[in-house]
């Protein structure tokens, strides 16, 4: 199997690099073009992929990946609708293009998939969400899903729900960095050093974050373990909640869902 990328910035070269260290994929399987060289010869020296001087040649990849902003989506579609499109399966990643707008392109019969994965797909850890058109074989999806779970966990989701989970998921790892630095700097008027504040910060969420996801737990009884009679976390829990945590986290939702539609 051969994988075009079209677009070889942030995303598409944490993609890279995680399919290429997952051992699953082999470096001469995959090839690029990005209109940028001189970004996509160092991505090409230090993985080992093959630069390709065209979107033209990526699109005789096997599955073919549009991995440019949401912006110049149109354009490569225009160029790729020009052109004989014989790949298996066109993978797009664009936040806010869904699969209707890559369709009127494409047509009606190219298989196609869309991808959310979040920023965290650098270490690894993306949270992706996943959703077909009714021309993608259980293989290719799976084949989709193979790609993904390499920089990450990768979920089915149907595409009406793409717009809360790119708030909860594309847009939150930034919450999330809010929160781990706020965090860090309380610690730090507690008068730890910045970078110890911050290993504890940062290392508590990711702990916690498992905690969530390998108890099986609700997030409350956790809580609940957590919160002795008149002890000191049930202080922290309510001083939290009545200054509006939750109706805060709910809000930003709210605001990445309302930015997302006037885009
Ligand atoms: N970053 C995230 O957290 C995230 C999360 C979810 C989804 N996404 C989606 O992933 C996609 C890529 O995002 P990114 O952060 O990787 O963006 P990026 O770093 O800007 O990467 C896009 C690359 O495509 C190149 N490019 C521009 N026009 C091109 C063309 N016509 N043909 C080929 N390459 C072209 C860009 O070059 P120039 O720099 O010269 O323009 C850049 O190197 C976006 O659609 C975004 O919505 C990103």
């Amino acid at each position: 199997m051969r994988y075009g990328f079209i677009g070889l910035g942030n995303m598409a070269s944490a993609i890279i690099r995680g399919m290429i260290a997952s051992d699953r994929f082999r470096p001469r399987q995959i090839q690029g073009y990005d209109i940028l060289p001189e970004t996509a010869s160092a991505l090409a020296r230090s993985t080992g992929i093959t630069l390709l001087e065209s979107p033209a040649e990526a699109a005789r990849a096997d599955i073919l990946i549009l991995a440019v902003k949401p912006q110049i989506l149109e354009g490569v579609l225009r160029d790729l609708r020009a052109l004989p499109l014989d790949c298996a399966l066109v993978i797009s990643i664009a936040a806010g293009r869904d699969l209707a707008f890559l369709q009127t392109w494409l047509g009606e019969n190219t298989p196609l998939v869309r991808v959310m994965p979040n920023i965290n797909a650098k270490v690894g850890a993306a949270t992706s969400a996943l959703a077909a058109n009714d021309r993608v074989s259980t293989e290719l999806k799976e084949e989709a899903a193979r790609i993904f779970s390499s920089v990450g966990s990768v979920m089915e989701l149907p595409e009406t729900l793409f717009p809360v989970f790119g708030a909860i998921a594309g847009a939150s790892p930034a919450f999330c960095y809010l929160y781990i630095d706020a965090l860090a700097r309380a610690g730090v008027r507690g008068g730890m050093s910045r970078t110890q504040a911050l290993k504890a910060a940062a290392g508590t969420v990711l702990g916690s974050a498992r905690m969530v996801l390998e108890s099986g737990e609700h997030p409350f009884a956790l809580i609940d373990q957590v919160s002795s009679p008149a002890g000191t976390t049930v202080e922290g829990i309510c001083a939290l909640q009545s200054l509006g945590f939750e109706s805060a986290v709910h809000q930003a939702v709210a605001a990445v869902m309302r930015r997302e539609n006037s885009l």
